[in-house]
């Protein structure tokens, strides 16, 4: 039997110390020690996408990394970006975009283009497009979902652009 380690990890702010085998992948801690299981299991072997969250910002596919590799790291989940009361502006966008059906892949897509907006916060719709390319979606066509990123990325930018008229 492989020893556990105990490591310490930060999900969505909150440090949780955990007894994990080396080889167990993030993906799994997340979901079986830490409880999380908004981040879905797809492929297994990074192709794709469904379990994307971010580490220290950058988009990551959680079942290619191991959980003691993420210790030091704030690692963000789609947890943290709003509940079914009240979903953030790309959750939002999301939903009134038609960007989901199975919803199987949504988790995976939110986490991507949030860390993707936070890098661009003004995308070109090819850039999107070229963003989303890397995850897998079997029932949108994609082009909703490209069209809920870029909702998003407008209305930040209008939101931002409000709040440095309101400050001069
Ligand atoms: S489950 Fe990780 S990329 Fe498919
Ligand atoms: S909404 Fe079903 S796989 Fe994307």
């Amino acid at each position: 039997m492989t020893d556990k380690q105990l490591i310490v990890l930060t999900v969505n702010g909150e440090e949780h110390e955990l007894l994990v085998e080396p080889r167990w992948t993030l993906l799994d801690v997340l979901r079986h020690n830490v409880g999380l299981t908004g981040t879905h299991v797809g492929c297994e072997h990074g192709v794709c996408g469904a379990c994307t969250i971010l580490v220290d910002g950058e988009p990551v596919r959680a079942c290619l990394m191991y959980a003691v590799q993420a210790e030091g790291c704030a690692i963000r989940t789609v947890e943290d970006l709003g509940t079914p009361e009240e979903p953030n502006d790309l959750q939002q966008a999301f939903s009134e975009h038609h960007g989901l059906q199975c919803g199987f892949c949504t988790p995976g897509f939110l986490m991507l283009a949030e860390g993707f907006l936070a890098q661009e916060p003004s995308p070109t719709r090819d850039e999107i497009r070229e963003t989303v390319s890397s995850n897998l979606c079997r029932c949108t066509g994609y082009q909703t979902i490209v069209d809920a990123i870029e909702a998003t990325a407008a209305k930040r930018a209008a939101e931002s652009a409000r709040k440095e008229d309101a400050v001069r």
